[in-house]
């Protein structure tokens, strides 16, 4: 049966002590305490990850994520950090699909399936994010635009491969905005993706699949979005940077 996770994704936030400090902070936690997240992932800035690999390894259940990787095995492309890269330094997830990188940085799904090959190939496993801006749900297109964003981005790959994919329902219009989906918006769209993977693949494969939601989520909304039947996890933003608010969050599954 399907892992539930809880993700942190710390963008483009915390210097490199800060980031070690919080890191240590969350693996001290996570082994003092009954933990009922089965994963916990923290997906940092690159800068820290070389540190934060070290560190993870003395911990059984807290992993570290990139939170981009570049589509080409190797070459040219000052500035970019290979999927080869991050795995030899301890990384074993990364984030793929986020909206900041489709809109900020023009990532386009035809582009984002290369880089869920070169993930997959490298064994990382990709948190792969899809999700509907504010005017896609008001004009009531969700349903369609993400249905697209899984068609493209993913469904090139075999059973085999889109097996190890994790992914992440962020409703664009809920991040960082404080406005949460409410866990009946949440939990239908979650359903519709499963259905969607079952229809695609089979129903085996769609229950195993793990489902992340992310945008706004906190220590006091957590608790009644994980409960629901197809939401098994949140990747968290603003809330993972405080490794009290993180930690309750990470203990919903207890
Ligand atoms: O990837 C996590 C995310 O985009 C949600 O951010 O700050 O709304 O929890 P936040």
């Amino acid at each position: 049966m399907r892992k539930n996770i809880v993700a942190g994704n710390w963008k483009m936030n915390l210097n490199y002590e800060e980031g070690v400090s919080l890191f240590s902070e969350i693996v001290n936690m996570v082994k003092d305490e009954v933990i009922g997240a089965q994963e916990v992932v923290v997906c940092s800035p690159a800068i820290h990850l070389s540190s934060l690999g070290k560190l993870a390894s003395m911990s059984s259940n807290v992993t570290i994520g990139a939170q981009n990787i570049h589509q080409a095995e190797s070459g040219a492309y000052t500035g970019e950090i290979s999927a080869s890269q991050v795995k030899s330094i301890g990384v074993s997830h990364v984030i793929l699909g986020h909206s900041e990188r489709r809109a900020y940085f023009g990532e386009t799904d035809e582009l984002l399936a290369e880089k869920v090959n070169v993930a997959l190939k490298h064994n990382l496993v990709p948190i792969f994010c899809i999700g509907e801006t504010k005017e896609e749900r008001e004009s009531d297109r969700f349903f369609d635009v993400i249905k697209a964003q899984l068609e493209k981005g993913l469904f090139h790959l075999s059973n085999q491969e889109f097996a190890k994919v994790v992914l992440a329902y962020e409703p664009v219009w809920a991040i960082g905005t404080g406005l949460t989906a409410s866990p009946e918006q949440a939990q239908e769209v979650h359903a519709f993706i499963r259905e969607t993977v079952a229809n695609q693949y089979n129903q085996e494969i769609a229950d195993n699949t793990t489902i992340l939601y992310g945008g706004s989520c906190n220590p006091s909304n957590a608790g009644t979005l994980f409960s629901q039947a197809d939401i098994d996890g949140g990747l968290i933003g603003g809330a993972s940077l405080k490794s009290r608010d993180f930690l309750e969050i990470v203990k919903v599954f207890n």
